[in-house]
Formats: structure tokens, sequence, C-alpha cells
């Protein structure tokens, strides 16, 4: 069922019969080999504008009879409730993205997948993704709630932080060059009893020694004051966390000097609930969020300062446009506009395919054209009205639909 904001025609209709599979091996292989050449190119840690492409050999795996229209629009997928429910495709996804790539396995548009999760490093999700969707998935197309915690790496380079959430948050932190990483799990470890009621945890966890920790510069946690916190993914132990984050942010890690200026604390994201394998919503990383700051706030006379990242944060998109632009000039090369280099243009429209309203319809019209959100019906977001507080410019069921809608508007199909 479709159901369309402002003027635009409502489309329905699936098209599977041009579904184009490409994921048999050998496309897979003739994929990998362009994927490895594009990435090395595609620097897409952070916004860094085309410019770089300058003085660059052009890409050539496309030969000059192979260029591709020029695709004037793109598409960002969120992940958790649009194309996975937990490690699940749903609505689709995988025939719904393989049919942006040509028959032989070449991407005809550029997309990306822009997600308020995280807790492992985007080379390991871009790897994941691509086993489980069929598809040959650039890390420079996977931007996670923590992607943009490695424009921090000036300041903390060599300072030491905590980093904590489910997953490898101290690997994806290291990953983003931190030197002095620590976990929340390893540093409450150094205390003894700092967790008052571990012992009737009767989860196993794995040993701290039998886990592959990033090799880090010794560093001694009861004399060296910690610099900065980030909630790299969703917390495991919300007692133990909020316990030890309250006793870090008063304190600085030393726990005799209490009141002490809060080191600064940073979350990937800010999602109160999301679509996880359960089939009704999770509390999200904002409700921790929520849960950290009242408790702090009526333990210590100053409030919580901290900062979120993640959709739906306006610089979230604009960072994400840039990606795409880089994406689709490496994919579109015209060697004839601009000396042999690769020229980015705006693109007409950006797709935001989200389950979420508050965060993924909300994040695409803060962020205004050319963005255009897309609302499935497959997560947080299920009711047969469009949102009342942030409508989305179309409601569709499924991701498959959407991209079926988008094609078609795009004359692609
Ligand atoms: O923890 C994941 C969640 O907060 C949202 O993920 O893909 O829906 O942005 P996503
Ligand atoms: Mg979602």
């Amino acid at each position: 069922m479709v159901t369309v904001k402002k003027s635009c025609k409502s489309e329905s209709a699936r098209d599977s019969h041009r579904l184009q599979p490409s994921s048999n091996h050998e496309n897979f292989q003739r994929t990998k080999e362009r994927k490895l050449r594009v990435e090395m190119r595609f620097h897409a840690s952070t916004i860094s504008r085309v410019s770089q492409f300058k003085n660059r050999a052009p890409l050539s795996y496309q030969s000059s009879s192979q260029r591709r229209k020029r695709c004037n629009f793109g598409i960002a997928f969120d992940i958790d409730g649009v194309i996975l429910r937990g490690r699940v495709p749903i609505g689709g996804s995988p025939r719904a993205l393989r049919r942006l790539y040509g028959d032989s396995g070449e991407l005809n548009v550029p997309y990306l997948f822009l997600t308020n999760g995280g807790g492992i490093p985007e080379t390991k999700r871009a790897k994941e993704l691509s086993e489980l969707l069929g598809v040959n998935i650039m890390f420079s197309q996977v931007v996670q709630g923590h992607s943009p915690f490695r424009n921090l790496l000036k300041k903390f380079e060599n300072e030491l932080i905590i980093a904590t959430g489910k997953g490898d948050p101290t690997l994806v932190m290291s990953e983003y060059g931190f030197k002095k990483v620590v976990s929340l799990e390893e540093y409450a470890s150094y205390f003894e009893s700092i967790d008052p009621v571990s012992q009737y945890k009767r989860w196993t966890t794995m040993p701290l020694s039998d886990r592959k920790m990033p090799t880090l510069p010794r560093c001694d946690v009861s004399s060296e004051r910690i610099k900065a916190v980030f909630v790299v993914s969703d917390p495991v132990d919300w007692g133990r966390d909020i316990q030890v984050l309250c006793d870090v942010l008063r304190s600085g890690g030393l726990h005799r000097e209490a009141n002490r200026n809060q080191p600064p604390l940073y979350f990937a994201a800010d999602d109160l609930e999301y679509q996880a394998a359960f089939p009704s919503k999770r509390l999200g990383m904002g409700a921790f969020r929520i849960a950290l700051e009242s408790i702090f706030n009526r333990i210590n006379p100053k409030g919580l300062e901290y900062v979120s990242y993640g959709k739906p944060n306006p610089f979230v998109f604009k960072n994400a446009e840039a990606i795409l632009n880089q994406l689709q000039s490496s994919l579109c090369l015209d060697h004839s506009e601009n000396n042999g280099v690769p020229r980015s243009h705006p693109f007409k429209t950006l797709y935001m395919i989200g389950d979420n309203p508050s965060v993924d319809v909300k994040g695409a019209q803060q962020a205004g054209r050319p963005w255009f959100s897309i609302l499935t019906r497959t997560g947080v977001f299920r009711t047969k009205d469009n949102h009342a507080e942030f409508p989305a410019d179309l409601v569709v069921d499924t991701v498959e639909e959407a991209v079926d809608y988008i094609l078609k508007r795009e004359c692609m199909s």
C-alpha cells in the first residue's frame, strides 16, 4: 500500500520481472575486482570533497563505450527496520538492491546505508552486509552512527578515552586511529566492587583475556584522567554502565576526585526506539541516554553535558550527500567534461528510505532539498496513514516497493 504526500503519483505495482539477479559467482568476482579499485579511490571517512580526484588517473573499469548516463539521483537506505530485522533481510531488500546493479554486477545507482546502528568497523559491516544481501557493498557505502567520531581524532588521538556498547567498540575507535581506547568493561575490571551487584549477574561473558583487543599503549587507569567517553553502540549492561559512567563523568575516572569538570561525552545516536529482531520496538541509545541523564542530574549539581550524533542531525545528511557525490563521480565518468577528471554534479533528488519518522523522515525534512523521504511499514512505523508529526513524502509497505517507485520515477525501469 502506497501513500503519497504532496503531488507524487501513487505507484504501488511491483515489477518483479525486471529484477536482474547479479549475485552469481562470476558477477560477484568481477564486481569484487571493480569494487577494490573503486574503494582505493574512494575516501568516504568524512566529508572530503571531490577535489581529491584531481590529478589522479581516471577509473579504468568502464571503457568509453560503456560510459553510463550520469545518475542525477541517489539513495540512502536505513538498515534496521528497512533492510534487516536483526540479521534477517526484510521487505525484499536483496531483490531491491540488486536492481541498482547492471547485468554484469556494475553499480548503476549511487547508494549508501545510513544507519544509527553500529558496534563494528565499517569495513566489517560492509562485508557482513554483502554476504547477507548478495551484492558487493564497499565500506565507503556504510555510514554508521559512530562514523563521524573519526572527526574527533585530532582532539583525542593520544588521550585516554572510554568506549562502550555492543559489538567491538574499542576496535571501532582504534580503526578510526584513536590510540588509547579502553572499553568500559575493561575499565570497570580494574576496580574491585565497582559494580556492587556483579556477583548476581548470571550471564556468561567471554573473559577479557580471551578477547582480541587492539594493542594499546600501557596506561594506568587509576592515575590517568579519562579525557572523553564515547557511547559507540547500544550499551549491553545498562546498570553497570550507568554506575561506572556516573563515576567517570563526575571524577574524570579518578574516583577520589568527585565534582571535577565533566569529560566530554559523545553518543553515536539518540534513537529512543528501533526495530530489532523482536516483533515490537526495542529501547535504543536515546533511551539509555535519558536513563543516564536522569540519574546523573539527580546526583550531580551540574546537569549532564553531551553531544549526540547520527540521524536526524542535518550534518549526517550533508555528509551522505558528499559521499554519494563522490560515488556518483566514480561511477559516471565522462572524460570529455573536465579534462578526464570526474566532476560532481548536484543531485536532483536524494531518497532517504527509513522506518522511523522522528529519525529518518525528520532528518530528511530538516536537510531540505534535494532530500525526498520514503517511509516503509516494516519497522518502527506500521500504520496505514502517513505519520502525523513527520509525514514522509511517500509511504510504502516495503523497501522493494520504495525502490520500484524510485526507478519508475527516474525512468530507469
Ligand atoms: O541500534 C540501531 C538503531 O538505533 C537504528 O538503526 O538502521 O534504523 O538507523 P537504523
Ligand atoms: Mg531504522
